[in-house]
């Protein structure tokens, strides 16, 4: 084996994509050597218009030559301009500092149709029947087709206004659950690409598809069904390749027929109703001759509205999850799963009499006599309704639902429930997992797993808040809290390139970015998020820049992030955000702290500050350098302004909460020799509640590493360990597994809070894992030198652990920290990934590498694996 190889061949973060639309699409490769310090000197791209062109000399669509560059992240592709539908073939030839050279197998991307100009179809859906605002049964869409020349190849363009599940043949097109997903539907619309070239044949082929209401006509949130819609309508194109170079294009339009099929009600809230009686067996196959009772479609006009592919992955299925138990309550069987889960259960039933009706109640907690504690659900049904054929086995998976459960309830069952009975199918958006920790705290590796879960539950299609009762939506402020932990825990670029366009097309004309994005409110003045909920439209491109060098990230939103910083200046005069002299919406402060108030004023001019700081260095990483400057001075007096208000006097009201505390230190708002006085009546205040925080949403984020940053770890690993509430442990200790929406959301004295607002599956209290992460295990990015190019590792060992164990997969590979301490000794392992270096910072006394003594205890290096050791 030669000693480097280049593999994992990304475009857009995905694997071979098909049906982007983007000009110039990003590429992504990884580098691996058994050497030490290998980085990469040149590259040389090839690409061409089949896999067999790459082996020519002069490939036919584009060669980069030998690129004298590090570059492996991010590369634009750089051929002749794009056409819709076109397939790329490449590969990368690189060579390194040790002068080896690699070849990487070939990898492709195919460009989306582009353009409106480009769709022929037309949107279609089932006539309205019934009353509006009431539910109507899933239609089933059929076109029947021929085919009589070869084929070459075929793919499916499609999309839905609601959620759509299709069929070539009878045979699913994708695993993908809930396409489109959900973006504002008033701007934009994502489309699906699927290469369905296996399912054609000749002769009679069938395109089936069944439409559901998601979230397009369901309902979203509180409010009633069809806020944006009245019923679903499918846009598919169909275009098959012929070897003579011709197309056979199968479109919706009028000469569709439909029928309702067997989902008599779908709702993503409420669940699904599906009454095998009403099956139309051979409905999506060839040969069904029943069709001729079936209506046409009806067509609707053209929606104003951009199409555009696939970014990121949809949502797909990924994990099975078997029941851990079951117990009988008052009669009825209540399974349990092990685990707060999110996506939906497989039901699998063994002779049960024809027209049995089973009903699947889902919940994540139970009440203390047994049964499912339902009432945090709010107006979420979460309800599966199932009835029956009477065959000896049948299987049932809803399809445009989704529920937040580890308890199901089944009712209406014959018999004994099976251990087959009920399967869980974990659903989110396809990331892959990057990130683990692992420490010998059993409790700190449950916090772990909860954090992981939490994130799971939540990123379906968008970052939700909660994933079971009626709300789900894209809450900005939670995002923000959580996108960085995020990033270490799964590969969440593409997840949040998607959402954040999303977020951009809720911006408000006067520039304010929502609440929540999508926004599907009534309410205008949801148009402003506020502090720490707007901001997140500046904060997560920051991040997803910082994780991912995504320099493009940036620079798209840079035009919308500088209109919502402007209506910030615009609000604020006298540099004061939601003064609260001022009146109006002030935003929701630190959500859910526990007996403690931070004004939200400080709140809003903190934030303002550090986005203008965040702005300051975006601008700067896409070479605007006017705009950094001018940035960078608003800053300054924003920050001025802070001290002036909020930091000043005989006892400034910084000082008064932990949050306020953590703002100031945290976001560097206060001169350097005031950081210990802040930092002190942080510390003060932590003491005086027993060694306990009480900072809600906007401040426990930053809690630990305002308290590191200014010299108190012990506080900090405190914090970390403490088991009664209010603390991150105490969820953990009581069986937790996914993070709770509040610090009591369950306790001794008081049971169950607030069922208003009381969800076991809200992942932001979650963002204690970026300290875990980036303090305990010492894995960091430079903003500087972004996408871990440059890590910065600087482990803080402490809080009595003896062990961890950490590894991050960036997009150069695996960074891995570990490290032991026990009789006054520290020994750390540590991987540096190819094409990247590292600034190590060893902590203690003595620090040494193979025996030899390091200077300061710091020292750079490249990739490779290194021991380091050093008295603590
Ligand atoms: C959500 C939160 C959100 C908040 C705004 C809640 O209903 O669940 O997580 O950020 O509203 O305060």
């Amino acid at each position: 084996m030669t000693s480097l190889s280049v593999h994992t061949l990304r475009c857009e973060y995905r694997t071979n994509p098909i049906g982007i639309d983007v000009e110039k699409p990003r590429l992504f490769w990884k580098l691996e050597s058994r050497l030490q310090d290998v980085f990469q000197t040149d590259y040389r791209i090839t690409a061409a218009l089949s896999e067999e062109g790459l082996e020519s000399e002069a490939p036919d669509l584009w060669d980069s030559g030998k690129v004298s560059s590090d570059q492996s992240v991010q590369v634009e592709y750089g051929g002749p301009k794009l056409a819709p539908r076109q397939r790329v073939w490449w590969r990368v030839e690189v060579w390194d500092s040790h002068g080896k050279r690699a070849l990487s197998r070939p990898a492709y991307f195919e460009i989306g149709l582009m353009n409106t100009a480009e769709w022929q179809a037309e949107w279609i859906g089932s006539w309205q029947f019934g009353a509006p605002k009431t539910q109507a049964p899933s239609h089933l869409l059929r076109k029947s087709f021929n085919v009589d020349q070869p084929v070459v190849q075929a793919r499916l363009y499609i999309t839905s206004l609601g959620l759509y599940e299709c069929t070539v043949n009878g045979k699913p097109v994708s695993e993908d659950c809930l396409t489109p997903g959900w973006t504002e539907y008033r701007k934009r619309i994502l489309y699906q690409t699927y290469d369905v070239t296996p399912h054609i044949s000749q002769g009679e082929n069938v395109l089936g598809a069944m439409l559901g209401d998601g979230w397009y006509c369901g309902h979203v949130s509180w409010l009633p069904r069809q806020f944006f819609g009245d019923r679903p309508k499918l846009l598919a194109q169909l275009e098959i390749l012929h070897t003579d170079g011709s197309y056979t294009r199968i479109c919706s339009d009028g000469s569709w027929t439909c029928h309702p099929g067997p989902i008599l009600e779908n709702d993503i809230l409420m669940g699904e109703t599906y009454d095998s009686a009403h099956e139309k067996p051979g409905w999506n196959l060839q040969g069904y001759k029943e069709d001729v009772h079936w209506l046409p479609v009806e067509v609707f006009p053209v929606p104003d509205l951009i199409l555009q592919g696939q970014i990121g992955e949809p949502v797909k299925r990924h994990e099975l999850i078997k029941p851990v138990a079951t117990s009988y309550v008052h009669g009825r069987a209540i399974v349990n799963m092990g685990q707060n889960m999110v996506g939906r259960v497989r039901l699998t039933l063994h002779n049960q009499p024809k027209g049995q009706t089973i009903t699947l109640k889902h919940a994540e907690v139970l009440n203390p006599d047994g049964t499912l504690y339902t009432t945090n659900l709010r107006g979420a049904k979460q309800q599966i309704v199932y009835t029956c054929k009477g065959e000896s086995i049948e299987v049932y998976e809803p399809h445009f639902t989704f529920q937040g459960f580890q308890y199901v309830e089944i009712n209406g069952h014959h018999g004994e429930i099976a251990e087959d009975t009920i399967v869980g199918i974990v659903m989110h958006s396809g990331m892959e997992v990057t990130g683990h920790f692992e420490c010998y705290e059993p409790l700190l590796n449950q916090l772990q797993h909860n954090i992981l879960w939490g994130q799971k539950g939540n990123f379906v299609d968008l970052p939700t808040d909660c994933p079971q009762r009626d709300e789900r939506l894209g809450w900005m402020g939670d995002a923000q809290v959580f996108i960085r932990t995020a990033a270490y825990n799964m590969d969440v670029a593409g997840f949040f390139n998607r959402w954040l366009q999303t977020v951009e097309d809720s911006q408000s004309s006067k520039g304010e970015y929502p609440m929540y994005a999508p926004l599907a409110s009534p309410n205008p003045t949801d148009a402003d998020g506020g502090p720490a909920w707007a901001d997140a439209g500046v904060i997560c491109p920051y991040i997803i820049h910082l994780c991912y060098a995504d320099k493009r990230q940036v620079s798209d939103r840079y035009e919308s992030m500088a209109r919502f910083i402007q209506s910030m200046v615009d609000a604020a005069p006298n540099l004061i955000r939601v003064d609260r002299d001022r009146g109006g919406w002030r935003g929701f402060g630190d959500w859910l702290s526990i007996n403690a108030y931070t004004p939200e004023d400080l709140i809003g001019t903190a934030f303002f500050a550090y986005c203008l700081q965040l702005m300051s260095e975006m601008a700067l990483a896409i070479g605007k350098h006017e705009d950094a400057e001018k940035y960078k001075a608003e800053h300054e007096r924003v920050k001025s302004a802070y001290v002036e208000k909020f930091l000043s006097g005989e006892s400034p009201e910084a000082l008064t909460s932990q949050t306020g505390c953590i703002l100031t230190l945290h976001f560097h708002l206060c001169p350097a020799e005031m950081r210990s006085v802040v930092s002190d009546a942080l510390v003060k205040d932590i003491e005086s509640r027993g060694m306990h925080l009480s900072a809600g949403f906007v401040g426990s984020s930053y809690l630990n590493d305002a308290l590191t940053s200014t010299g108190h770890l012990d506080t900090a690993y405190a914090l970390l360990n403490q088991k009664t509430w209010p603390s991150w442990l105490y969820a953990v200790t009581k069986g937790a597994t996914t993070i709770w929406e509040r610090w009591d959301g369950w306790t001794e004295e008081n049971g169950y809070q607030d069922p208003g607002m009381n969800s076991f599956n809200h992942y932001a209290y979650g963002a204690i894992g970026d300290w875990l992460y980036r303090t305990v295990a010492g894995i960091d990015a430079d903003p500087l030198d972004p996408g871990y190019h440059h890590i910065i590792m600087a482990p803080q060992p402490g809080g009595g652990l003896s062990h961890i164990s950490a590894k991050l997969e960036t997009l150069y590979g695996t960074v891995k920290s570990s490290w032991s301490v026990g009789n006054g000794a520290f020994t750390w392992e540590v991987e540096v990934p190819p094409n990247t270096h590292a600034t190590i910072y060893i902590p203690g006394t003595n620090a040494k590498h193979n025996e030899l003594v390091i200077e300061n205890g710091t020292l750079e290096v490249g990739s490779g694996r290194y021991l380091f050791t050093s008295s603590v």
